[in-house]
C-alpha cells in the first residue's frame, strides 16, 4: 500500500472524505450549542434529561462515526498521496494533520463536558462555554484552506 494505491477509486474516495467531513462538522457546530442550552437548563430535571438524550443521540449517530470515517478515509488519501514515502511538498498535509488532531481533541473535550453536564456538573461559565463554541469554525477555516490551497 503506497502512493497511488487508490487507482481509479481515488476521486470517489476523496468525495467520500469530503462528505463525512460535512457530517462531522455539522455535528461539531450543533453539539456545542446543545451544551450551552443544557448548561442553561441545569436545575430543571425535565430539561436536563431532554438535553442528555439529545447529546447522546447526536454523539452516537453522527459525531463519533463521522469522525472515525474522516480519519480512516483521510489517512487512506494521505497514503495515496505519498505521506508514508516522505514525498516532498506535503507540508500543508503535516500542518493539516496537526490542526485536525487538535480538532479531534476538542471533540473529546466536548464529549467529556457533555458527560459531566449529564451529572449536573458545569465546568465553565456560560460565557466561557459560548466562547468555546467558536473553536470548530476557526479550525475548519484553517483546515479547508490548507487542503484546497495547499499554501506550502
Ligand atoms: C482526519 C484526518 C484527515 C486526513 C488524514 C486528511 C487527508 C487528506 C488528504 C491527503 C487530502 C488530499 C487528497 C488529494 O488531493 O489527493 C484531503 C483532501 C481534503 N480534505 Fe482532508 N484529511 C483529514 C481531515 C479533514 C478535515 C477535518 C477536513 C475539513 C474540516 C478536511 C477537508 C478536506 C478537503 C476539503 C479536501 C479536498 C481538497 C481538494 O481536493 O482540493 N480533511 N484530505
Amino acid at each position: 500500500m503506497g502512493a497511488g494505491f487508490l487507482g481509479a477509486a481515488y476521486l470517489w474516495v476523496k468525495a467520500a472524505h469530503v462528505i463525512f467531513v460535512i457530517f462531522w462538522m455539522a455535528g461539531m457546530f450543533i453539539f456545542p450549542r446543545y451544551l450551552v442550552h443544557h448548561q442553561e437548563g441545569l436545575g430543571d430535571p425535565a430539561e436536563e434529561a431532554r438535553w442528555t438524550t439529545r447529546e447522546a443521540k447526536l454523539r452516537r449517530i453522527i459525531l463519533t462515526p463521522a469522525m472515525i470515517a474522516v480519519w480512516v478515509i483521510g489517512l487512506a488519501l494521505a497514503v495515496n498521496i505519498g505521506l508514508l514515502e516522505g514525498i516532498q511538498g506535503l507540508a500543508w498535509l503535516h500542518a493539516k494533520l496537526l490542526v485536525v488532531f487538535l480538532l479531534s481533541g476538542y471533540h473529546g473535550w466536548a464529549v467529556g463536558y457533555s458527560k459531566k453536564l449529564a451529572k449536573g456538573q458545569a465546568g465553565l461559565s456560560n460565557r466561557g462555554l459560548r466562547m468555546m463554541n467558536e473553536v470548530p469554525a476557526l479550525a475548519v477555516t484553517i483546515i479547508v484552506i490548507l487542503a484546497v490551497v495547499k499554501p506550502f
